[in-house]
């Protein structure tokens, strides 16, 4: 985590340094569409003033298990799903629903999203299985088999689909095999969906092949929404057989001990939730084609390959050339100006020598960091 404060020290003295590490959909002019927006806009904020329920309300945990159905053609009913305060809350209450009373231990995606690993660490014991970039980042079943006869402790494992920061998206065939794995070792499955809709091909959801296996299902609003100010998410809770029976029970007490989430944040998801497709379908074309023109263009740079992302608001490019990671952000930042951040803050080794690039941002503001860092890499030679 030291290299994101050595950053942020470097940036306080950059004024209008180009982000290109910032996942926020708005600032770059992604937001609902216009007529959603106006419903939003009528909203009489006055009358959401009283607590929340603890859980949420009902009508809209009806329209997300509507959803949920529609994306995972399984259905979690209403009184299984919790409004969080976005992913973010849904991470700490999973690992500590799971975690509280054993001394179990997680398996989690190597590379990750950083604030999952620092929220299992709190609750659990994490070990990464890797996902291989000659995999095209997809997992590496065989290390994750061997890993799991090595920590026999594990209790559960996270899938992250589309990936942050890899932006892959697995095939149906990958999560059958993870979720047999999971099924063998008995592990519950914690699935990270939150750019469900933001793939480039066709988005399958772990829980459509769980069938007894418990899951944990988290998803939000910041993302294929683009409401990530109001800081919602859901959580929902599958169990079939009610393996774990205490599970529920302790995440609502866990919720009713912090109330509720922001009313008015709800009532503004439910209006959200009936954007048009076809106002999804346009950001998601949106960010293709700069996730494609970006790919391109780092591909016609000596030092750098790249897997293309097939989904999400990443691309994560590897620099070939031997130059440190963290060495290179720094002196991107310090010498032209552009934020990005280095791989390795985001696992263990498949994420080295690799930079992390939102591509959100304008095709002028995408073609500036391009070119920021063909220069670096020449400068810094081999
Ligand atoms: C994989 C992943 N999960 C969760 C989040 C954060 O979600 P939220 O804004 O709902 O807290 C992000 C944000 O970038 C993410 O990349």
């Amino acid at each position: 985590m030291g290299i994101f404060s050595e950053l942020e020290k470097i940036a306080q003295s950059i004024p209008n340094y180009l982000n290109l590490s910032n996942c926020d959909p708005p600032v770059y002019g992604y937001v609902l569409e216009k007529s959603t927006q106006q419903k939003i806009d009528q909203l009489q904020i006055s009358k959401f003033l009283g607590y929340p329920s603890w859980n949420g309300d009902e009508k809209l945990r009806q329209s997300l298990s509507q959803r949920i159905q529609k994306m995972c053609n399984v259905e979690i009913l209403p009184d299984k799903i919790v409004m969080t305060y976005g992913v973010s809350e849904g991470f700490s209450l999973t690992f500590d629903a799971l975690f509280h009373n054993n001394s179990g231990s997680v398996a989690i995606p190597d590379p990750s999203y950083i604030p999952l690993i620092v929220q299992a660490q709190r609750f659990s014991n994490i070990w990464f299985y890797t996902c291989g970039e000659e995999l095209n980042w997809n997992p590496d079943l065989d290390q994750l088999v061997t890993s799991l006869e090595k920590y026999p402790e594990t209790k559960a494992l996270v899938i992250i689909t589309p990936n942050s920061p890899t932006g892959a998206v697995y095939s149906e065939k990958i999560l059958k095999e993870l979720i047999n794995i999971a099924g063998q070792y008995n592990l519950t499955i914690i699935t990270d969906e939150i750019y469900d809709s933001l793939s480039f091909s066709k988005f399958v959801s772990p829980l459509e092949f769980a069938q007894e296996i418990p899951v944990i299902y988290l998803n939000g609003f910041s993302k294929v929404y683009r409401l990530p100010g109001y800081r919602l998410g859901y959580l929902g809770w599958y169990d079939p057989l009610e393996k774990y029976p205490n599970v529920w029970p302790y995440l609502k007490h866990l919720c009713k001990a912090r109330l509720g989430v922001t009313s008015i944040a709800q009532e503004i998801a439910k209006i959200a939730l009936q954007e048009s497709q076809e106002a999804i379908l346009n950001f998601v074309e949106s960010i293709h084609k700069k996730s494609v023109f970006f790919t391109e263009q780092l591909q016609s740079i000596h030092g750098i390959s790249v897997v293309p992302a097939q989904g999400g608001t990443y691309v994560f490019p590897k620099i070939t050339y031997n130059i440190d990671d963290e060495m290179l952000s720094k002196y991107l930042l310090k010498t032209y100006k552009i934020y990005v951040t280095p791989g390795s803050a985001y696992g263990l080794a498949p994420a080295k020598n690799h930079l992390r690039f939102v591509t959100l941002e304008s095709y002028e503001a995408l073609f500036k960091g391009i070119n920021a860092l063909k220069k670096a890499l020449q400068a810094l030679g081999k």
